[in-house]
């Protein structure tokens, strides 16, 4: 791995107390580097840092994580993929089993060390739904008050630092830029600024390093590189501009960034130091002790339960499988400044994850779908339908999504969108999946058959499943016995029968037989950071109808694939610990432990086989896009400007 410049403190003078020395007597209150910041919203880098590293490397602690990451691992579908990723994915081909043996005998100064370690090393997995979040060693987000973007002007691509960053950056508060105004760091000068070197390297070649090294999530390189960039999205059911990760990165042991760029109205070049500053987005903590006690311990939600157990068990309905990313444990989300909100104004149904408009001239209808979790599974359904009949009523015969920065959410709503869009007459709206074969997956659903008609419904239960034919799997059905013959990179991996998915019993609006909208005339903008649901559904509308996809921004001369991670069902660590310990078979010697710390080491569950090759997971199949441009200061924080840019290009 590339090494990253060795961060500069704020001030050395300071460094002294931060990091105070065990072996030598200390002022109790310098002995507590966590007390010295409790209390407070942005502090530096280098204290929460101090912080993290108070809590002295445990052998117990780490011998429990890495039971449960390595007894998870057993489930993760795509693990012998990664002995050697196929092009253009070669990025992320590494020895999973080999590199966890190794962080299980590295010796580690502190706990924070060991956390980091697994951290980093499932990030770089690039795969958003296998990762390991700790929660004590997330509760920050590092912020510079530079966001950079790739911008074309005059036919020329270059980094700049995001153009509207006094307007974006200013929302962070006073608790925030008046730490820069206090240093006289005087940050909105920059806004603009073309940056021509980051930490010595050209600016593109840092860009790349971040993607490689911190951004994680996506497969493809492309698709990382465009989430180190600032970009529009919607975030809890509102406009939001994402910092990008690298004025944005949860990691606080960088201090600084040295820029060298030119600010705008102006020709000269210079160095430029900026600071980050480190916002606490974790449970208040009055000390290291608190901040243990409310930040790193196991606490009642950490684990899974036994479903048996609970006193006011009934079984649930039909269980939601949902797909996504975790875009940052705890991640601060800012507004998109109002001036660059649509001004177009929001159609019926735009109150959830959905934002629709109607495109001046009345021809090109715009379904912003933010996310696949809206706050309401139900809502988002008539939100689609109340969109939709808006368009027609106002004879739109274009439809354009836009998917940036959808992190994905519930299965069954990226089926239903793709339905409600191709209507009934496709039939059935998904992909072939299976799960693992492992051998304790196999005795789950053996429990799972065994109960029969007492069944408790969860998600290995026979039933959440179908036949290609559709009609649901009876509960006494078992498809993980016999297992589906696999192999992969030359190793067996065998998985269960394949399956449909059963959405449709969970669509609570009608369908229409044919599609709204002549599909040739529906086109798909997004910036490739689609995960999960989202990188389905543009999967089944690129290969299923050929939808037109235009992806924005990456770098000059680097591909994009038009979606982000392509896995499917995601089991959180607590949901896979409900599978066993409500089957009973918590005390098998394959059963992940229980963690003793606040930690989730989630993983993809199932896979999705690709409809043109159903050998092949589509989160394999390199899928690029027909349309590709790059972002203008007009359109990287615009979504109007960039949907009537699109409509011009797309619809000619
Ligand atoms: C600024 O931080 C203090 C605590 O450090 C907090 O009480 C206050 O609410 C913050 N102000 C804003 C505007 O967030
Ligand atoms: C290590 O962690 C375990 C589990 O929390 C705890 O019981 C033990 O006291 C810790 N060991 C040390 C040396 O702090
Ligand atoms: C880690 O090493 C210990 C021996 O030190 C061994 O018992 C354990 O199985 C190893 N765990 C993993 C996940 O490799
Ligand atoms: C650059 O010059 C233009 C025109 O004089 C001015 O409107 C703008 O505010 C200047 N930008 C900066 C960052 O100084
Ligand atoms: C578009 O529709 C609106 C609302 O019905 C109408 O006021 C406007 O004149 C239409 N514009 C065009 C170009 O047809
Ligand atoms: C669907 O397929 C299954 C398995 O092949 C079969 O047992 C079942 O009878 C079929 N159902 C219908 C309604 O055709």
């Amino acid at each position: 791995m590339p090494a990253i410049s060795v961060p500069r403190v704020l001030g050395a003078l300071f460094l002294a107390s931060y990091y105070p020395l065990q072996s030598v007597a200390v002022p109790p209150q310098a002995a507590d580097p966590c007390a010295k910041i409790a209390g407070q919203t942005f502090v530096l880098p280098a204290d929460a840092l101090a912080c993290y590293k108070a809590f002295p490397f445990n052998e117990t602690l780490r011998q429990n994580v890495m039971s449960n990451v390595a007894r998870v691992f057993d489930f993760f579908t795509f693990e012998d993929f990664y002995l050697n990723s196929p092009p253009p994915f070669q990025e992320s081909t590494v020895n999973i089993r080999a590199a966890l043996a190794k962080i299980n005998t590295t010796k580690f100064a502190t706990d924070y060390d060991f956390n980091k370690a697994l951290y980093d090393f499932t990030t770089q997995l690039n795969d958003g739904h296998t990762r390991y979040f700790p929660s004590c060693y997330n509760a920050f987000q590092n912020i510079l008050p530079a966001p950079v973007v790739s911008l074309e002007e005059n036919g020329v691509q270059n980094l700049f630092i995001a153009p509207d960053s006094v307007e974006f950056i200013s929302q962070l508060g006073t608790n925030y830029t008046g730490f820069f105004d206090s240093i006289k760091f005087d940050w909105k000068r920059l806004a603009g600024a073309k940056v021509l070197q980051i930490e010595g390297m050209n600016a593109y070649d840092y860009v790349d390093l971040i993607a490689r090294t911190v951004s994680g999530n996506y497969l493809d390189h492309g698709v990382r590189v465009n989430s180190v960039f600032t970009s529009y999205r919607i975030s809890a059911s509102d406009f939001s501009q994402r910092l990008g990760d690298l004025a944005g990165p949860l990691d606080v042991t960088r201090t600084s960034l040295n820029f060298k760029l030119i600010t705008t109205n102006s020709t000269k070049v210079e160095n430029v130091k900026i600071p980050y500053l480190a916002n606490f987005l974790g449970n208040p903590f009055t000390d290291k002790a608190s901040f243990w006690a409310n930040n790193c311990a196991a606490n009642d939600e950490t684990n899974g339960v036994d479903l048996r157990q609970q006193s006011t068990f009934i079984k649930p309905a039909r269980k939601q499988p949902k797909a996504d990313i975790i875009d940052g444990l705890k991640a601060q989300a800012v507004g998109l400044p109002a001036p660059f909100r649509p001004t177009v104004p929001a159609q019926p149904g735009s109150d959830d994850a959905i934002k629709s408009f109607i495109l001046p001239g009345n021809k090109t209808g715009v379904l912003f779908v933010g996310t696949f979790s809206p706050l309401d599974f139900d809502q988002f359904q008539a939100d689609t339908v109340a969109a939709v009949n808006s368009f027609k009523a106002a004879g739109v015969t274009q439809l354009l999504i836009d998917l940036h920065g959808n992190g994905g959410g519930f299965v069954c709503l990226g089926q239903f969108l793709h339905q409600f869009l191709a209507g009934s007459q496709i039939g059935y709206p998904g992909f072939q999946s299976t799960q693992r074969a492992n051998p304790l997956a196999q005795k789950i659903v053996a429990a799972h058959v065994a109960m029969g008609d007492q069944d408790l419904g969860t998600f290995y239960s026979p039933d959440n499943w179908a036949f290609f034919n559709d009609t649901i799997f009876p509960n006494t059905f078992n498809y993980n016995n016999p297992a589906a013959p696999f192999v992969v990179n030359g190793r067996s991996d065998p998985t269960s029968q394949r399956f449909h998915d059963t959405c449709t019993e969970s669509f609570s609006q009608p369908i229409p037989e044919a599609p709204p909208f002549d599909l040739k005339k529906v086109a798909i903008v997004s910036n490739g950071n689609c995960a999960s649901t989202c990188a389905m559904f543009s999967t089944l509308m690129f290969e299923r109808h050929q939808t037109k996809t235009a992806i924005f921004g990456g770098k000059p001369g680097e591909q994009v694939e038009y979606k982000g991670m392509a896995g499917n069902q995601v089991l959180e660590w607590a949901d896979l610990d409900t599978e066993i310990k409500s089957v009973g078979l918590k005390d098998d010697p394959l059963a992940p432990p229980d963690v003793l710390v606040d930690v989730n080491f989630r993983h993809n569950w199932r896979t999705a086989w690709s409809f043109l090759d159903e050998n092949r997971p589509i989160a394999y199949v390199s899928e690029l896009p027909q349309f590709r441009f790059p972002y203008t200061k007009d359109t990287y924080n615009n979504p109007q400007n960039l949907w009537t840019f699109a409509e011009s290009k797309l619809f000619a």
